[in-house]
Parts: C-alpha cells; structure tokens; sequence
C-alpha cells in the first residue's frame, strides 16, 4: 500500500509567534487520519516546530536544503543541518526553486543525490508550465523531469522519493487542473516509473498533486487512483482549511 500524504508547504510566510499558533490549532483539530500530516515551515522556525510537535503525528519537512555538504554556500542549508535538528524529509525542486532561483534539473538531480546519501526522503516536485500544456507537450516536459532528476537512481532510492506533480499554472492562481487532468498525468508518471524502472517500484511510490488544492476540491482530486495526496500552498496555512483538505483524504 502506497503512502497518503498531506503537506503543507508555507513558503515564507509566518513568523515564529504565528508558527506557533498555527501549530498548536493544528495539533488541536487534526483529525483522525491514514495518512501521513506534514508541514514545511521556512528554515527559521524548523527548529522550533519540531519542538512544538515533539508529541504529535505532525511531521515537520524542510522546504529546500543544498547539495553540499557544508562550506563556503552563503545562506544555504544543508542535509546535516535538517537532520540536527529532528528534519528528515525535504521538499527539492519547487517550481518557486526552479523559475526564481535558477534550480536547474542537473542541479535537483544533485540534491536528490545528496539527500537520499543522508536519509533523506525528497518530496520532489515537477510540472508543466502554461505554454507546454498549451503546445501538448506537458507530458514530453513531465517525462524529461522525471528522466533528468531521477532515472538514475537505483530502484532502491524509490523508497525514499515521494512526487509532486505540480502544474506550474494551477501554482498559487486559484486555477485548478481537473480532477480527469490530475488523474491522467498521474497515471502517465507511473507508466513512465514502470518503463524506466519496473511495476513494483511504480506502484509503490506515492504521487502528491499540487496546485490550488482547497477545501472544496480535494475530495474529488483525492479520489483518483493515482492521486495519493496533495502538496497544499495557499490553504495550508489556514488551520481549519488545511483541516478540511485532511479529512478529505
Ligand atoms: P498552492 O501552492 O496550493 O498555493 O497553489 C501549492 C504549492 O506551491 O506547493
């Protein structure tokens, strides 16, 4: 059985003091649940979640991390550092990463190298942007993500990854895709794993979807077959929202 996960990605929002209220909403309303809660609050206030959440099933994960080991990488964090402090999941590969920051795919793949070389497990994120589903290339875009970050990775690291498909356009825009969208491109991502790889692995990877998940449409998304769960933006930083999309699963 494939693991049901529900991640908040805060971005860079919340202070500590809000960090802290938000948390403690959360703790006192998660509801019963299979799957797995995470939530990523930005670096300087990681430490403080995981000590906020020391007796809750609340995972704490990291938003980004760096591929080196340490050294001479103003402002960066590294793999250590996370697991230091009680961190051993991270997001790699946000699309925010890629278009802002310049994270190529050669890069991610680094990343993702160094983080499973620590026990990491990497929520790896990828999507299409607007003018590639536009032009019917989303799928050749998915495809070569996927090959370029990850496809030379034993079968063995798939136990650590988890994906993200996040279409770059439904990102923060209020813009959905279709539960049929989200399903088809789920589906397409696991064939993909069972061409590169083999059926086992491909079953037994979860594939979040990203985009605009809300109260209101995470029901229907969630139900897909191959929709494992959502990385939500946005409505992860509203409790009773992020509630919701929870119990929905
Ligand atoms: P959103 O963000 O839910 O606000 O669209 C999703 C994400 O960036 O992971």
């Amino acid at each position: 059985m494939r693991s049901k996960i529900v991640a908040g990605n805060w971005k860079m929002n919340k202070n500590m003091t809000e960090t802290e209220a938000l948390l403690a909403e959360l703790s006192a309303k998660l509801p019963d649940s299979d799957a797995e809660v995470m939530v990523a609050p930005t670096f300087v206030n990681l430490a403080v979640s995981v000590r906020n959440l020391e007796h809750s099933t609340i995972e704490v994960i990291a938003q980004n991390m760096h591929f080196a080991e340490s050294g001479a990488y103003t402002g960066e964090i590294s793999a250590d550092m996370l697991l230091d402090i009680g961190v051993d999941t991270a997001i790699i590969g946000h699309s925010e990463r890629r278009a802002y920051f310049g994270e190529t795919d050669e890069i991610l793949a680094k990343k993702v190298t160094t983080a499973l070389g620590k026990n990491i497990r990497v929520i790896f994120c990828f999507g299409e942007e607007l003018e590639d589903r536009k032009s019917d290339q989303h799928f050749s875009v998915v495809e070569s993500q996927l090959k370029n970050a990850l496809f030379s990775l034993e079968a063995s690291a798939w136990n650590h990854i988890v994906l993200a498909y996040e279409p770059v356009w439904a990102i923060g825009t209020g813009e959905t895709a279709s539960p049929e969208q989200a399903q088809e491109m789920h589906a397409f991502i696991r064939k993909t794993i069972t061409e590169a790889y083999d059926a086992a692995t491909a079953n037994k990877v979860s594939i979040l979807y990203g985009g605009s998940v809300k109260p209101g449409n995470a029901e229907e998304i969630f139900s897909k077959p191959d929709v494992d769960g959502g990385l939500i933006g946005g409505a992860s930083l509203v409790a009773d929202d992020f509630v919701a999309i929870i119990k929905s699963i």
